[in-house]
């Protein structure tokens, strides 16, 4: 309109400025743009065809105001800020009338029922960015032609009736609803309609369709629920839509069954493990319409149907654009929906490496593997708990360590089995439950969990190998002795780092981890990056210090007089296996951290799993064996706490007897201990186990 007020402004010779003392006339258009008009002129030129009041103080258009207009074809009413009402019989009987625009009239909120009646040749009708609270009446309408209705941006439109739309057109209408304030969408309400679009997208308070929304209507073909809060689909209906979409729509979680789809072409929705259930989904397209040939023809000439779907959709009805264009390519796009031969459905967006439509555990194999993994570390941990904390011997430093490994690499047992159930549970669809699984609570847990015990086991790990160390190197010191409650301390300190480390990606720092098994994984935020680079330094540093911590134990024992060097050699054995699995277990972190400092995925999210079921659970797995069940002591407190149960009463007295004969030699037997401080019994944990 600015244009067209322009062209009236620089070519003032054309305007009849004659026609009326206020508006203008250019030919048989009629332009009100003063805000001095209060009040619908009575002397506009009968024979004009097109008028527009622009930034006017109308404040009622009144009955019959633009009756008897005989040749007018569009009327506009725009950027009116005190209109409040438009009466009965404004728009009605003006039999050429093909386009209503009321546009920017905030303060407009009542529109009569009569208001717009029998327009035989209306095509294009626009309310927006008005106060209304009711859908206004089209019902007597009553057009011949293809009638795009949009009434968008009014804000103060909360519900949307039965029978709504009926009597708009005989012909196929477009219903546009963008960004009202529709909260409820009545059953029926589009009853008694040739529906080729429905268009809902922006409305952010609408939470539901009833099943019956599209009861009595023919369609919608193309059904837009974006940017609203939708959660299901109607359950009838679905039939006729032959594009969905529903972009940033979400709470829609999850979609109903594919066989009500059965005319679907193309998808656009919000997440991509959606569109894993249209990947292998295929259709017979039952009969071919005869008015294919002739749109073959055509869709020849200009080979990419996708352009006239996106012309379509961008077509504005801006003033000037011919009508009869709009039909045809209504014509042609629903041709080429009828013709083209379906073979699945194109669903956006697409399952990646990193989305991909598998479920949690993608390969049977790993999916065996993550129960006897998780069965195993749950066990020999609890075991291990168990024993150390029912032992009757002294509550030593080193069991104080044992406990808290164990602890934690309970964790982590609890953690693969929290998968393996979520795996079973969605097995073979997991698409429709991955967005609740990814978003919701279980997944927040999972992550929390495996970070804890993880970081906490790590953290352990290093404590225990610096006690051993420091016991080892400073045997003989009884002043350097490792107090209980350094030990406290310590560990306390261990458990509100891993806590808090372990809190970050639950309070949106970062997705790792959690992620690569439950969400996309998301390495390309900077926050992100920097998390999982702040986990593997930390891991890094761990291990050097056990690497470090064990050569000196090494050195220590390999002092002749301490140790026979027949030994020598089962003790490095044994280092190198601890080392080793401490190694493997970093894998999966030092994958995803170079991938994050790269900033490319170095491995996909299948690949990932395998990793994170193989490599990471490794030291949870590993470490009851290596630090406790190999041990004379545990196997001490394991025959004593049997021999209470009435069994293994035999080993548990030879025990007995040797403890108390060991706890006055420093030298151990057969060189299996290397000297411990003569206080403490059970320091026995504290050394390289040496047995097996
Ligand atoms: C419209 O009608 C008026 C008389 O009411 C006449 O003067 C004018 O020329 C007509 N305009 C056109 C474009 O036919
Ligand atoms: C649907 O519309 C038809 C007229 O097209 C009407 O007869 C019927 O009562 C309507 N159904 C409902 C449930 O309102
Ligand atoms: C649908 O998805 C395709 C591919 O991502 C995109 O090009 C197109 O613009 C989308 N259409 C809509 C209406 O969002």
């Amino acid at each position: 309109m600015i244009f067209l007020t322009l062209i009236c402004m620089s070519f003032g010779l054309h305007l009849g400025f004659g026609c009326h003392p206020i508006c203008q006339c250019a030919g048989k258009i009629f332009l009100c743009q003063e805000n001095k008009v209060v009040q619908i002129p009575q002397d506009i030129p009968r024979n004009s065809t097109e008028l527009i009041f622009m930034l006017t103080k109308v404040t009622v258009i009144p009955r019959g105001a633009f009756s008897g207009f005989e040749h007018l074809e569009k009327i506009e009413i725009s950027q009116n800020d005190v209109l409040k009402s438009i009466e009965g019989n404004v728009f009605a009987n003006t039999p050429q009338l093909q386009e209503i625009r009321i546009e920017k009239a905030n303060n407009l909120v009542s529109i009569d029922r009569e208001a717009f009646q029998n327009l035989p040749n209306l095509k294009y009708l626009l309310i927006s960015n008005t106060g209304i609270h009711f859908m206004p009446t089209v019902s007597k309408i009553q057009s011949f032609q293809i009638v795009v209705l949009e009434i968008q941006d009014n804000i103060n439109l909360k519900t949307i009736e039965k029978n709504s739309f009926v009597g708009l057109s005989l012909e196929n209408i477009a219903v546009r609803l963008n960004q009202n304030g529709i909260e409820e969408i009545q059953n029926h309400a589009l009853n008694g309609t040739h529906l080729n679009e429905l268009i809902l997208s922006g409305n952010q308070q609408l939470t539901k369709l009833p099943d019956h929304v599209f009861s009595g209507a023919d369609g919608p073909a193309v059904l837009d629920i974006s940017k609203t809060r939708i959660s299901s689909l109607p359950a009838f209906g679905l039939d006729n839509i032959k594009r969905l979409i529903a972009k940033s729509a979400y709470y829609l979680k999850k979609l109903p069954p594919l066989e009500k789809f059965s005319e679907l072409i193309e998808a656009n929705l919000t997440y991509p493990s959606h569109c894993c259930a249209f990947a292998n989904w295929k259709r017979e397209i039952s009969i071919l319409h005869p008015i294919c040939n002739r749109t073959f023809d055509y869709m020849d000439g200009n080979s990419d149907p996708s352009d006239k779907r996106s012309t379509q959709d961008e077509y504005m009805f801006s003033g000037g654009t011919s009508f009869d264009q709009m039909e045809k390519e209504e014509e042609m796009f629903f041709d080429y929906f009828l013709c083209n031969e379906i073979r699945d459905v194109s669903c956006f967006p697409k399952p990646d490496a990193f989305n991909p439509c598998e479920d949690i555990m993608g390969y049977n194999t790993l999916r065996v593997l993550i129960w006897c993994i998780n069965i195993l570390a749950i066990t020999g941990n609890a075991v291990v708990l168990i024993i150390l904390v029912s032992s009757q011997y002294k509550f030593t430093v080193p069991r104080f360590l044992m406990c808290n490994l164990a602890f934690a690499d309970l964790c982590m047992g609890i953690y693969l089995l929290l998968i393996a159930s979520v795996d079973i549970q969605t097995k073979s669809q997991y698409y429709n439950y991955a967005i609740d699984w990814q978003t919701g609570a279980g997944c927040g847990a999972a992550g929390f969990f495996t970070v804890f015990a993880s970081e906490l086991s790590v953290y352990t790990l290093t404590v225990i190998t610096l006690e051993r160390w420091h016991t080892i190197t400073y045997a003989m010191q009884l002043e350097r002795k490792v107090r209980f409650r350094h030990a406290l301390i310590v560990m306390i300190s261990g458990w509100i780092f891993a806590f808090t480390v372990a809190l970050l990606p639950i309070i949106g720092v970062s997705s790792y981890l959690k992620v690569s098994i439950c969400l996309p994984m998301d390495i390309e935020t900077p926050l992100s990056q920097a998390y999982i680079m702040f986990l593997l330094v930390i891991n890094v540093m761990a291990f050097v210090v056990i690497c470090t911590c064990y050569i000196g134990i090494y050195i220590t024992v390999r002092n002749p007089n301490v140790v026979s060097s027949n030994s020598d050699t089962k003790i490095a054995k044994r280092m190198a296996i601890l080392i080793f699995t401490d190694f493997l277990c970093m894998a999966p972190i030092s994958f995803f951290a170079i991938s994050a400092s790269l900033k490319v995925p170095l491995i996909t999210v299948s690949n990932s799993k395998i990793l994170l079921v193989l490599f990471y659970p490794i030291n949870s797995c590993a470490n009851p064996f290596l630090y406790a069940i190999f041990t004379k002591t545990f196997r001490r407190d394991f025959y004593i706490l049997m021999s209470k149960f009435g069994c293994c009463q035999k080993q548990a007295q030879i025990f007995k007897t040797e403890t108390s004969s060991s706890a006055h030699t420093i030298h151990g037997r057969n060189g299996h201990y290397v000297p411990g401080p003569k206080s403490s019994t059970g320091s026995v944990y504290t050394l390289v186990p040496l047995n097996h």
